[in-house]
């Protein structure tokens, strides 16, 4: 990319987090609406902070590094205001547009997608107050499997901006197996919980825990899809939104590749690997299409619902 395309992508994951903020007042910007969640204007001075510590060799200010400091604490924190914050984040991006000629382009990358991925945490946050307009989810129309046939293929990707928990790439052998096509519905869903949905019947159903969407899988005679079988089956066969419509969960834990390592910094993915968390793959309605991409890998404790996630089932051939 050239350095006005990364401004140009920098310039987008602003628009982007103003367009979403912009509606709020300055109290719902620093209310704690849960406790899973930061004060949005935390994200936002956050947002600030990674670009200032990875952009410029600033001196970034502790208060808003995510490892320091729990999201249930961050209430607590003497907190900029949302106008400081604001001022904060424009001098940051003004020092940073003069520092792009000379940066590497992947850093720039993790900026940019740092913003993106925040976009969507807030967006969370306002879900979960009943702040967020939902109008972009597209509805469910597709219906039947795939059956994907057994074989090796590459899992993981090297292109451009892939995160290091993305790398290297590497055969996987899969045997055949059934996925799919369509994502799982608000009406399919309310007829497992037997409680009525006022949901849009047709939309895919979105905020289940990993531990609802495997008893949804295993109720319907299915299962969850592992994570290679998920990116095997988006990249081989029209999965219906596969991405740009709700995250999937699936079955696999979150770990390293074989031959892993951490870069830029071991905190993005190397802390949360284990039998702890679960991965999703997609993307949502928020996701922007910078950061969604086959190989993508995004993950949550399994009672977690506050992400945009739904469900799409698979099984054995
Ligand atoms: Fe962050």
């Amino acid at each position: 990319m050239s350095p006005s395309e990364l401004v140009a992508a920098l310039e987008h994951a602003r628009a982007r987090t103003i367009a979403l903020l912009e509606p709020l007042s300055d109290e719902q910007l620093t209310a704690q609406v849960s406790e899973l969640q930061s004060p949005l204007v935390w994200d936002l001075a956050h947002i600030g902070y990674f670009e200032e510590l990875w952009l410029l060799s600033g001196n970034h200010d502790d208060r808003y590094d995510s490892f320091a400091h729990g999201r249930a604490e961050r209430a607590e924190l003497p907190t900029r205001q949302p106008d400081e914050a604001w001022a904060y984040l424009n001098e940051v991006r003004a020092a940073a547009l003069e520092a792009i000629p000379k940066t590497d382009e992947f850093i720039v990358g993790i900026v940019v997608q740092h913003e993106l991925q925040h976009v969507e945490t807030m967006a969370q946050t306002m879900a979960l107050a009943g702040w967020l307009r939902e109008n972009g989810v597209p509805r469910v129309t597709a219906s039947g499997e795939f059956e994907v046939p057994g074989g090796p293929f590459n899992l993981g990707g090297e292109d451009g901006w892939a995160y290091d928990n993305e790398r290297p790439a590497h055969v996987v052998e899969l045997p055949p197996f059934r996925i799919d096509q369509a994502l799982v519905t608000n009406a399919e869903f309310a007829e497992f919980t037997g409680s009525a949905n006022a949901r849009p019947p047709d939309d895919p159903v979105m905020h289940v825990s990993y531990d609802e969407a495997e008893a949804y899988a295993r109720w319907a005679g299915k299962r969850l899809p592992t994570e290679a079988e998920w990116e095997k089956a988006a990249k081989t066969v029209e999965l219906e939104h596969a991405q740009g419509a709700v995250w999937q969960w699936t079955s696999s834990f979150f770990n390293g590749y074989p031959g892993f390592r951490a870069y830029p910094y071991r905190e993005y993915s190397e802390p949360f690997f284990g039998e702890d968390y679960r991965v999703l793959r997609g993307g949502s309605w928020v996701t922007d299409p910078l950061v969604a991409r086959p190989t993508f890998r995004n993950w949550d404790l399994p009672q977690r619902s506050q992400i945009f996630a739904g469900i799409r089932c698979a099984r054995d051939a």
